[in-house]
């Protein structure tokens, strides 16, 4: 059988210049959805990060009879039927490549009167769906999954939740998120206590449609029988995407960029704080509100990285910025050491094993260890290596063509899309010289 794969290939050198804004943050994008949805009015949402994985996301609602119009120029209108005004769909819900589609609907769906199946592409197919289910079954949701607690997740309507209180293993705002979702549905208070701070957008979303949540310490809890009423949503730029060009322009002889109007949220601010560790060059200026979120724009000039422990308490703060933070790293004089941060072999793919082999294939010195790495800096050549269809890496192995001696090309960089669809023509206006190919194989 045929099929397509799109190939990025990478000029060695060059620079980051000029100013640039990012696409929209794709956790907001999400829940701008979902809650906008569950609201009872109009939410117009402007700033939407026209992804795949938010598409999926679109996609699901509709198929749930919510009328959504949009995107169009990052701006969608959904016309919310209030918390219970879903209806059964008529197929299987079709995530794609998208994580947060499935855990956090996954939670909202144990609380419908349908039943409802989840599916999605090879990769999220393989990623841990327990972290949920097993919560949720607590709460007395009825879902079933394969064998090894993977998707497609069967999820059996009619089920009466009880609220819980659950201490979570794993720092993650997927479960958080999911378990808080199932609570708007749940007899009583449902709470989550997290071993970390992590990404707070639900909460901060909930309250802006008017919705009670509080939060304890490390404890954030909702009780159901409240309501969402509809608000405007101004997504601010992903700091996930702001971060390739952060590191590119920290990287790049004569690097100077200016990223506009990025969410600087600081449960999402490791990169910075981690990048400034290892001498990074980074102003934050003009911070200010936008649509519930703290936002500025950032300035990043060329410095010359130091190899650093991570430490970590920031690895949940970066959880998605390890790719092109290793690309850092490599660039760094001296030996840069990651710890605590296993999760990232459970991401769209086991971000740990795939960025070492990348990184040794392009003759840098890169130990993967079973919850990190440990990567001296050194030159970077060129290469052939593989993104194993994750959206992050190959974007984080097009910024190290700027510190490279010869080409890099990249391959199975489709997903691009899911997070980022517009990171080859940005990069190209801002200096690097990459190119998208799309080729057919058999
Ligand atoms: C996300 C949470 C993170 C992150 C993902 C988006 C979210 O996952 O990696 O890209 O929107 O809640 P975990 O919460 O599982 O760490």
């Amino acid at each position: 059988m045929q099929h397509h794969t799109v190939t990025f290939r990478v000029r060695p050198g060059g620079t980051l210049k000029g100013e640039a804004r990012v696409p929209g943050d794709k956790s907001v994008s999400h829940r701008s959805i979902m809650f906008g949805s569950l609201a009872e009015g109009t939410t117009r949402v402007s700033g939407f990060l026209e992804g795949e994985d938010c598409l999926s996301t679109i996609r699901a609602f509709q198929a749930m009879g919510v009328t959504i119009e949009g995107p169009v120029e990052g701006r969608v209108t959904i016309h919310g039927g209030g918390l219970h005004g879903l209806k059964a769909p008529a197929e299987e819900l079709y995530l794609g490549n998208s994580g947060t589609s499935m855990r956090l609907l996954a939670g909202l769906l144990s609380g419908q009167s349908f039943d409802s199946v989840l599916t999605g592409d090879a990769s999220l197919s393989r990623r841990p769906m327990k972290r949920v289910t097993d919560p949720l079954r607590a709460m007395g949701a009825r879902i079933d999954t394969t064998e090894r607690g993977t998707s497609p997740l069967h999820i059996h309507g009619d089920s009466r939740l009880k609220g819980i209180h659950y201490d979570m293993p794993v720092a993650s705002a997927q479960v958080k998120s999911c378990l808080l979702l199932a609570g708007l549905y749940a007899e009583g208070k449902t709470s989550v206590r997290e071993p970390a701070p992590t990404r707070d957008h639900t909460e901060r979303m909930l309250t802006g449609f008017g919705y009670p949540v509080e939060r304890k310490e490390d404890v954030i809890s909702i009780e159901s029988g409240g309501k969402l009423t509809a608000c405007n949503i101004d997504v601010p730029s992903d700091i996930s995407s702001a971060a390739f060009f952060m590191v590119g322009a920290s990287i790049a002889a004569g690097g100077d960029l200016l990223l506009k109007h990025v969410g600087i949220n600081p449960t999402r601010t490791g990169v910075i704080d981690i990048l400034k560790l290892m001498g990074a060059k980074i102003d934050i200026l003009n911070p200010r509100e936008a649509g519930g979120e703290p936002v500025a724009d950032i300035r990043v000039r060329s410095s010359q990285l130091q190899g650093i422990t991570i430490p970590e308490e920031l690895v949940p703060l970066a959880i998605d910025e390890f790719p092109v933070l290793f690309i850092a790293a490599a660039c760094a004089e001296g030996e840069t050491r990651l710890t605590g941060a296993e999760e990232l072999r459970v991401k769209e793919s086991d971000r740990i094993q795939v960025m070492a082999d990348g990184l040794r294939l392009l003759g840098v010195n890169a130990t993967p260890t079973p919850d990190g790495m440990v990567v001296h800096g050194g030159p970077i050549a060129g290469g052939t290596v593989e993104s194993h269809g994750d959206h992050r890496i190959a974007m984080a192995f097009s910024i190290a063509g700027l510190r490279a001696s010869k080409p890099i090309t990249i391959h199975d960089c489709a997903n691009v899309n899911t997070s980022f669809p517009t990171f080859v023509a940005l990069a190209q206006s801002l200096g690097l010289t990459v190119e998208s190919a799309e080729e057919t194989v058999s």
